[in-house]
């Protein structure tokens, strides 16, 4: 093989493309179709309807809750070829630049690389210009990573950045933006979604894609993705991919320990069985369970025993699957209040104190003997 063979992509990267992931493949492509953030899209829609635009707009949030797909979707909606619109065409050459992130008229900066001020001073000296589309959009990603002066150089120009120019500065650390910045920007705040947000999304993604789900495993599914969008659509992707089928695939897949064995680590406690304890855990080691992550697991489903006491059942406060949250509730009904709130204090503070252990294994097997101790007490 001569060098530059080395470097030539392989036929069959030429012949088929290849297929996007759920990710970019279900990117949002217009204000509507975010899910979720309603006030923030609400707000936005009616400032095209009215034109009544401001010089610059602020997404702080969560990753992967819709920021920079909203802030593309927005930057479409003023400048494409049919006019200034809550719903772009999508097909014209503005709305397809856009969407693939090549437009002239749009500039995306990522701040994590671009932070210094030099940067921001470049940025500024061309704002003045024309570009190429009806409004010039900036998008300055990872603004808080901007440095004191960057931002200071910004300021005047945020505030009047001359007709047709849009500022969209995101960040996911809000805090490390200057109160400065953020009160010449509209702001705007990306929530992670509720649970049944995301499965009506996923729902409608999974019969897009001819793929069917048992309700039981996208419930899994959903809680594992904790809210946030992108997140939930990985591991969708990765469910599709592996074919799982059963209950405890899609566990495995996840990397999330089944209920039963965390019952039974719970129960070993409860009634000081201390050998159990040693022989469960030796099990769930070997099947390639984290320490750290299985104390995070029982420590969650202690969690979800207590909220769960409530009658009647309040689904939405619990952080599992609605069949894990019911063996929660069993499970924590044979014990009184009192001992499940000392055995979460318990579990919570092993957590902080975990990332001091020298044996991770060790520390699980005496935060578990120290629950034992716990529950024997009267
Ligand atoms: N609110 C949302 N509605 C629909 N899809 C979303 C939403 N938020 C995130 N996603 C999905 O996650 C991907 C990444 O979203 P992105 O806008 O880049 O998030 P952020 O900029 O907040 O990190 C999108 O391509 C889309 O598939
Ligand atoms: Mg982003
Ligand atoms: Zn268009």
């Amino acid at each position: 093989m001569t060098s530059s063979d080395k470097y030539r992509p392989s036929p069959l990267t030429e012949e088929e493309p290849k297929k996007p992931s759920l990710v970019n493949k279900y990117r949002p492509s217009t204000l509507t179709e975010v899910i979720g953030q309603r006030l923030t899209t609400n707000t936005l829609i009616n400032s095209i309807k009215k034109q009544q635009l401001h010089s610059a707009y602020l997404f702080s949030g969560a990753r992967g809750t819709g920021k920079t797909s909203t802030a593309r979707a927005f930057a479409k909606s003023l400048n494409c070829e049919t006019g200034v619109t809550v719903t772009p065409c999508g097909v014209c050459k503005t709305c397809k630049d856009i969407q693939a992130g090549v437009s002239f008229g749009i500039y995306e900066i990522d701040c994590a690389t671009n932070n210094g001020v030099d940067h921001a001073r470049d940025l500024v000296s061309k704002v003045c210009y024309r570009g190429y589309c009806r409004y010039k959009v900036y998008i300055l990603d990872e603004a808080h990573n901007l440095t004191k002066q960057a931002f200071d150089a910004l300021l005047k120009t945020l505030e009047e950045p001359g007709q047709k120019v849009v500022f969209i500065l995101v960040t996911t650390e809000l805090i490390k933006v200057p109160k400065t910045i953020q009160s010449r920007c509209q702001t705007f705040n990306f929530t992670p979604l509720k649970d049944y947000e995301l499965k009506a999304y996923c729902q409608q993604i999974l019969e897009s894609e001819n793929v069917s789900l048992s309700p039981d495993l996208l419930n899994i599914m959903i809680s594992s993705g904790d809210g946030i969008p992108r997140d939930t659509l990985t591991l969708l992707d990765k469910v599709i991919l592996s074919e799982a089928k059963t209950e405890n695939d899609i566990l495995e897949l996840l990397g999330i320990v089944p209920s039963v064995n965390l019952i039974s680590l719970l129960d070993a406690c409860v009634s000081q069985k201390y050998t159990v304890i040693y022989k469960e855990l030796k099990e769930l080691f070997k099947a390639g369970n984290d320490p750290l992550k299985l104390l995070e697991e029982i420590s969650n489903f202690v969690r979800n025993s207590i909220a769960s006491q409530a009658t009647p059942v309040d689904y939405s406060i619990m952080t599992c699957d609605s069949k894990t949250y019911q063996a929660a509730r069993a499970w924590g009904s044979k014990l009184t209040m009192t001992q499940l709130v000392k055995a979460q204090i318990l579990l919570r503070d092993s957590e902080i104190d975990f990332n001091s252990a020298k044996f991770p294994k060790q520390f699980l097997e005496a935060t578990l003997l120290k629950l034992s101790i716990l529950f024997a007490e009267k």
